[in-house]
Order: C-alpha cells, then structure tokens, then sequence
C-alpha cells in the first residue's frame, strides 16, 4: 500500500495486542514481575489503530501512556492475561508482546507474610499457562494470523525459530535484549521477524517505527491471504 493509504490498511479488522509486564502476587504487598516497559506492545496497538483497526490491547501494569483509539483491558497476573484474551476473541490477528512472568507463587498469601524469627519463607512456584500457545492452538478461534515475540540475550534467532515452531505461531519477533542493543525499557528496538518463509533482519529503530512496520506487514498477510 501507499504511503497515503496507511490510514486505512486494517480498517475493518480485529487485532488484539498484549503488552507489559504480568505482577504475580506473593502476598497483598508482595509480588514477582519482570523489566517489561509495554512500550512495544503498545506502539503496536497504537499503530494498527492508526492504521484504521479496532484495536484490544490487554495489559499488565505499565506506566507509559494510554495509546489512543484502543480498547485498553489492564490485567496484573498471567491467568487474569489468559483469561482476558479469550474473553475477546474471535480477532483477525493477534500480537503477543507482553512478557507474560514464567511462573507464579503456587498458593499467594492472603496476608503480608511477616518475619517470624525462622528464616526466609521458601516459595513454592508454579509454571504459568502458555498464552501465545493456547490462542495459537485453538480449536475453533484461531486468529488467521497469530504473531509472538522472543526476548533473547543469546543465540536469538535460532531461539526465536524453535520457538515459532513450538507455539505454533505464524510469525516471531525476535528481540535481541543483551545489553549491547536492545537495552529492555529503552526506545529504541533490533528485531528480526522469523515467518515461514525465512528471517528479516531489521535496521535498529524507534519502537514507533518497528510498530509501523510490523502493522504494515500485517495488513499485507490479511490482504493477502497469506500466512
Ligand atoms: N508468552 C505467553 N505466555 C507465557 C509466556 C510467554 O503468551 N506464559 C508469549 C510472549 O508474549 C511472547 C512469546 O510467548 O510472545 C515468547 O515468550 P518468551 O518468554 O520469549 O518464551 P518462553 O516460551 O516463555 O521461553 P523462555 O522465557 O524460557 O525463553
Ligand atoms: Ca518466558
């Protein structure tokens, strides 16, 4: 499409976006979280809006800005995440770019834990449901495009290639976070889109930017037909 037409590429689609961080409680004052910024996860949302879409996006706790035009669902914990994502299903495409805590306390405390004289508390973890996984496994609301992201410090693209195949997910932005590029919680962002097809390695950008031209891609594939 034209640069004219950038308004307009995904009207009448659905996308939904994940963003953020997920906070897994340890107690009510206490919990496990991770250096996610949603500054990504959010110029996507930003982007396809802009580009004419009826955007969902479905965060963790954040502190950049509420993106115009979304429909913004704010969620703390993985499974609130999971559950708020199927809830707002059927969507033409979905984008998985939260950093979704790995596990969480098995049994959160309902009270503050205090110290007790005996040593630091053990805590017991538990993995957390796949989200990216289970929306690209299922049955009956499959997106027709389902896209993930891989935050690596090492070896990124063939992590990001086994990791396309093992969630079933048609495209992987891979993110290189090690210290000397992709600096986590900064604005600017070295992806390399792993499809089907191959890897693209992407010229280091503003988050703004990579958004745009994921959302471009994007309109292309549901364009097209493809993929
Ligand atoms: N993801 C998800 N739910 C999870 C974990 C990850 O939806 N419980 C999604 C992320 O949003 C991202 C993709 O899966 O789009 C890859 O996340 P990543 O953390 O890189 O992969 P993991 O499978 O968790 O593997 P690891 O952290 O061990 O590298
Ligand atoms: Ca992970």
């Amino acid at each position: 499409a034209r640069f004219s037409d950038e308004g307009v590429l995904l009207k009448g689609r659905r996308l939904l976006v994940t963003s953020g961080p997920t906070h897994e409680p340890i107690d009510p004052v206490r919990y496990i979280a991770n250096r996610s910024s949603g500054k990504q996860g959010h110029a996507i949302a930003a982007a396809a809006a802009a580009a004419g879409a009826e955007v969902v996006l479905i965060s963790g706790p954040v502190d950049v800005p509420d993106p115009r035009g979304v429909t913004l669902v704010r969620v703390e914990s993985a499974q609130d995440m999971l559950a708020a994502v199927e809830e707002h299903l059927p969507v033409d495409a979905a984008v998985f770019a939260a950093a979704v805590a790995d596990w969480r306390v098995a049994t959160a405390s309902g009270q503050k834990i205090k110290k007790d004289g005996e040593g630091a508390p053990a805590l017991a973890l538990v993995e957390n449901p796949d989200i990216l996984s289970a929306v690209a496994h299922h049955r009956t609301l499959r997106p027709r495009l389902v896209v993930g992201f891989a935050a690596e410090t090492e070896n990124v693209v063939p992590n990001a290639k086994a990791k396309r195949l093992r969630k079933g997910c048609d495209w992987i932005v891979a993110n290189d976070v090690s210290p000397a590029t992709g600096i986590m919680g900064g604005d600017v962002n070295t992806v390399h889109l792993v499809t089907g097809e191959g890897v693209e390695d992407w010229p280091s950008a503003s988050k703004a930017e990579v958004a745009r031209k994921l959302v471009a891609r994007i309109a292309g594939a549901l364009a097209g037909g493809g993929e």
